[in-house]
C-alpha cells in the first residue's frame, strides 16, 4: 500500500524522508509529498508519480527543518493528483497529516465538519483527519489526535505535526507503523527497510497506541493513556540484504534466493528425526482445518489442504480471506483456523483472523514479516524467515510457505502417529535441487523468447499441481499482462478447451506421480487441437518427448514436494518473458506488495 516517513531529530530531516520514501518504492504507490516544519512554518510540497519527480520539485533551500513527515499514495479515494495527494492540512494549514488506510467513515465526518466551516479541498477520505485535528487543537497536539480517533471509523496509519509543537505524534489501526530509535534523532514509518540505514533498533506500534515523538525520545500511550512499555527488536535485516545484490529486479534475487531462503524456514524445525514447531494448541484435539488468505498466499493454502490431510488425515478447508470474512463462516472451538501471508498485513487476511477469533477458533500464522500485525494477532505462528520479498510477485515467500505448511503437516502426523521419514529425508534435499533449476535460467529465457508475444497462456496440472499451475499462471499475469488461467488438467474438457489452437500455449506441470498417464491423455487432447506444449517433467519419457514442443526438466523429487520444485521453472518463465517485454518486473501496473485495503 502507501509509505509513511517521519523524522524529528539533531538533523535535516528532507535526506531521511526522501530515501526513507524510496525504500518504501516496493509497497507501491502512485504519488508523494512531504511536509517539513521549521521557524517560518511548514515547507509543503507533493507531486502524482515517482518520487524522483517530487524531488526535483523540492526548493532546497527553503526545504529546511528537523521535523518533517512523507508519505507515498496508493489511491484509494479520489484520483492520483497533486491535491489528493498527501500531507494533507487543516484550514489554515498549520495541521499536517500523512495516512495509509481508509477512513470508512469520512462521508458522515466530512459533512460534519464542513457544517462547522471548514473548508475542504481534496475528495480523499483522508483529509478529514486533517480538520478533525483543527476541530480539537487547543495547544495540545496529543489530545487532538486522541480525540479525533474516537470519531474515526476503519483502517489508518497516521502522522500528525502542528506549526508550534516541536513533536511529532502517530498511530494506527489495522495498518502498520514501526519506530526507529536513533541517538538524538528518532525515525518513524510504515516498514523497517525505511529506517535500516539509520537503526537497527525498532519499536512495532500496536493497534490503538499513540506515540508521541520529540527530538528527546518518544512515548508510547495506549487508548486509555496509560504508558506502554514496548519492546525494543533489533532487525537481523541490513540495508545490504535489502539490496538487489547484482540482480536486475528483486524479483530475480528473490528467485535465486530461494534455496537459501527454504534453508532458513527449516532451520532448526527438524532434528534427530522429529519435527519442532512451537504452538500452544493440542495437535490432537484440532478435528478440522481451515486455511484461509489470498493470492499467492491463497494457492500455498491449497497445496496445505493436499500435504496435511494427507500426511495427518485432519479435514482440511481452504477459503479466500475476503470471501471468509463476510460468509459468517461456521466455525467450531476444535478448529484451527491458518493464515498465511507474507506481509502479515494483507487487509482482508486480517479481517478474516478477527471473524475467526471472535468465534473462538485457535489461529495459526503462517508469515514472514516478523513483527507484523497479523503476526502478533495469532495465536502461534511459523515465520518463514525468507528475508525481506520486496518484489510485487512473490516467488520465495510462496516456495518457503508450501515448505512450512509441509513442515506443519509432518508435525500433525508425528504428534498424532509415527513421521513418515521419507519426506524428512527429502525436504532437506529441496534447495540443492532448487539450484539445478536455476542454472536453466538462460535455457528458460530462450523459451520466453518465443512466447513473450502470446496473449493467452493456459497452465495445466493435477493433485497437488493443480495450484502450482494457478500460481504459474498468476505469475505471468501480473508481471507480464498477458493472460493466463491455471486449471485442472481433467477440467479443460469442460469448456476451456475451445480455447486451444495453435497461438495457445499451454504449460502442462507433469512430473511422473500417480496422475501421470492421466495428465498425458490430456495432453494429447491439446495437441489434437494444434495448442503448443511447454512441459514441466521430472523423468525422461518418449511420450512426452514427442507430444510436447518444448521440455523443461526439474530433478525428480517425492510427490509431496514437487509443488516446490515444479513452480521455480513457471516463475523463471514469467519473469523472463516480462523483463523481454521491458516491463518493471518488480512494481507491476495497478499492483501493491502489500494489499492493506479492502
Ligand atoms: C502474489 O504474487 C501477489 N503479489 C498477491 O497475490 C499476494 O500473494 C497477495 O496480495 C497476498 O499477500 P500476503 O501474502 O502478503 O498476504
Ligand atoms: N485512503 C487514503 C487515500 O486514498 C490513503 C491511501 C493509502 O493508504 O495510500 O489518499
Amino acid at each position: 500500500m502507501c509509505g509513511i516517513v517521519g523524522y524529528i531529530g539533531k538533523n535535516q530531516a528532507l535526506p531521511f524522508l526522501l530515501d526513507g520514501l524510496k525504500r518504501l518504492e516496493y509497497r507501491g504507490y502512485d504519488s508523494s509529498g512531504i511536509c517539513l516544519k521549521n521557524n517560518s512554518g511548514f515547507y509543503l510540497a507533493k507531486k502524482p508519480g515517482r518520487i524522483s519527480e517530487l524531488e526535483s520539485q523540492i526548493d532546497q533551500i527553503l526545504a529546511k527543518g528537523n521535523i518533517g513527515i512523507a508519505h507515498t499514495r496508493w489511491a484509494t479515494h479520489g484520483a492520483p493528483n497533486e491535491i489528493n495527494s498527501h500531507p494533507h492540512v487543516d484550514c489554515k494549514g498549520s495541521i499536517a497529516i500523512v495516512h495509509n488506510g481508509i477512513i470508512e467513515n469520512y462521508n458522515s465526518l466530512k459533512e460534519l465538519l464542513k457544517g462547522e466551516g471548514h473548508i475542504f479541498v481534496s475528495d480523499t477520505d483522508s483529509e478529514v483527519v486533517a480538520h478533525l485535528v483543527e476541530k480539537f487543537y487547543e495547544g495540545d497536539l496529543e489530545v487532538a489526535v486522541k480525540k479525533s480517533l474516537k470519531l474515526i471509523e476503519g483502517a489508518y496509519a497516521l502522522a500528525v505535526l502542528d506549526k508550534t509543537s516541536e513533536k511529532i505524534v502517530v498511530t494506527r489501526k489495522s495498518s502498520p507503523l514501526v519506530l526507529g530509535i536513533g541517538v538524538g534523532e528518532i525515525f518513524v514509518a510504515s516498514d523497517v527497510p525505511a529506517m535500516l540505514s539509520k537503526t537497527k533498533r525498532v519499536i512495532y506500534l500496536d493497534d490503538n497506541e499513540v506515540a508521541v515523538l520529540t527530538k528527546d525520545g518518544y512515548a508510547v500511550k495506549n487508548i486509555n493513556g496509560f504508558v506502554v512499555d514496548k519492546e525494543i527488536y533489533e532487525v537481523a535485516m541490513d540495508v545490504e540484504q535489502i539490496e538487489k545484490k547484482g540482480f536486475k529486479y528483486f524479483m530475480l534475487k528473490e528467485i535465486f534466493e530461494q534455496p537459501e531462503a527454504i534453508e532458513n524456514t527449516l532451520r532448526g524445525r527438524i532434528k534427530d528425526g522429529k519435527i519442532r514447531l512451537s504452538v500452544n494448541f493440542n495437535p490432537r484435539e484440532i478435528n478440522r482445518i481451515i486455511i484461509t488468505a489470498c493470492g499467492t498466499s491463497w494457492y500455498s493454502g491449497l497445496i496445505g489442504k493436499y500435504l496435511i490431510e494427507k500426511l495427518s488425515g485432519i479435514s482440511v478447508e481452504v477459503d479466500y480471506a475476503s470471501e471468509f470474512r463476510y460468509r459468517n463462516p461456521i466455525v467450531r472451538q476444535d478448529d484451527l483456523i491458518i493464515v498465511i501471508s507474507q506481509s502479515g498485513e494483507t487487509a482482508d487476511t486480517l479481517a478474516a483472523l478477527e471473524e475467526a477469533k471472535k468465534k473462538g477458533a485457535k489461529t495459526l500464522g503462517i508469515i514472514n514479516v516478523v513483527g507484523s500485525t497479523i503476526a502478533r494477532e495469532v495465536d502461534s505462528g511459523i515465520y518463514l524467515h525468507a528475508g525481506p520479498e520486496i518484489g510485487v510477485a512473490s516467488t520465495k515467500a510462496f516456495t518457503c510457505q508450501v515448505t512450512a505448511l509441509t513442515l506443519f503437516a509432518l508435525y500433525l502426523k508425528q504428534e498424532r502417529g509415527d513421521l513418515p521419514s521419507d519426506v524428512i529425508l527429502e525436504i532437506e534435499n529441496i534447495p540443492q535441487k532448487i539450484k539445478e533449476i536455476l542454472k536453466k535460467s538462460e535455457e528458460i529465457r530462450e523459451l520466453a523468447k518465443i512466447f513473450k508475444d502470446a496473449k493467452n497462456f493456459l497452465y495445466l496440472g493435477r493433485n497437488l499441481n493443480f495450484p502450482v499451475a494457478l500460481e504459474g499462471a498468476l505469475k505471468l499475469k501480473e508481471i507480464s499482462y498477458i493472460h493466463a488461467e491455471g486449471y485442472p488438467a481433467a477440467e479443460m474438457k469442460h469448456g476451456p478447451i475451445a480455447l486451444v489452437d495453435k497461438h495457445m500455449p499451454v504449460v502442462f506441470i507433469c512430473p511422473q506421480d500417480a496422475v501421470y498417464s492421466k495428465i498425458i491423455s490430456n495432453m494429447q487432447e491439446i495437441k489434437a487441437r494444434e495448442g503448443n506444449v511447454i512441459a514441466v517433467i521430472n523423468k525422461e519419457d518418449p511420450k512426452i518427448r514427442d507430444l510436447a514442443n518444448y521440455v523443461i526438466k526439474v530433478p525428480e523429487t517425492i510427490d509431496e514436494l514437487s509443488p516446490i520444485i515444479n513452480v521455480v521453472p513457471l516463475q523463471l518463465l514469467a519473469y523472463h518473458i516480462a523483463d523481454l517485454k521491458g516491463l518493471n518486473v518488480d512494481k507491476p501496473r495497478n499492483l501493491a506488495k502489500s494489499v492493506t485495503v479492502e
